[in-house]
């Protein structure tokens, strides 16, 4: 079962967008599999954006990540890399469409609320960096013959 690493951003807890996120999600019928709440180390979030690391941009974005707390999580579920990617909306506010996360609740690239990795090598990479093992939690839900045929 496919599972992608989502990151509440620090501008996402201070604007009180922790419940509104997750409740998306929950809805859409993917099942949260880890979850806490972490203010991130510098250390962290430089390996975390490593491919990022020429662009103009990586120390500011470093910097706001570390700034305050975020809230790391693992969703597990069907397509779930590409279908939270959708969820979310693109990189750029401004490119998002209302009904997406970054489309209805932010306007600045580098205010974008919400992390999720851009493909399942990502998640792999990204949820072994965020996570240990004895973090991720397999459950049943009762619920999932009514999600899954
Ligand atoms: P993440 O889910 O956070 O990884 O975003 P993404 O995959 O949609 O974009 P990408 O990995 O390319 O960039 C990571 C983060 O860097 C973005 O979410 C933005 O917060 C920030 N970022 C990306 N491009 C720019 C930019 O052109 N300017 C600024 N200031 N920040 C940027
Ligand atoms: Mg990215």
């Amino acid at each position: 079962n496919e599972r992608t690493f989502l990151a509440i951003k620090p501008d996402g807890c201070q604007r009180r967008l922790v419940g509104e996120i997750i409740k998306r999600l929950e809805r859409k019928g993917f099942k949260l599999v880890a979850m806490k709440m972490m203010h991130a180390s510098e250390a962290l979030l430089k390996e975390h954006y490593i491919a990022l690391r020429d662009r103009p941009f990586y120390g500011r974005l470093v910097k706001y990540m570390s700034s305050g707390p975020v809230i790391a999580m693992v969703w597990q579920g069907l397509d779930v890399v590409k279908t939270a990617r959708l969820m979310m909306g693109e990189t750029n506010p401004a490119d998002s469409l209302p009904g997406t996360i970054r489309g209805d609740f932010c306007v600045d690239v580098s205010r974008n609320v919400i992390h999720g990795s851009d493909s399942r090598e990502s998640a792999q990479r990204e949820i072994a960096l965020w996570f240990k093992d004895d973090e991720l939690i397999c459950w049943d839900q009762s619920t999932e013959s009514w999600i899954y045929e």
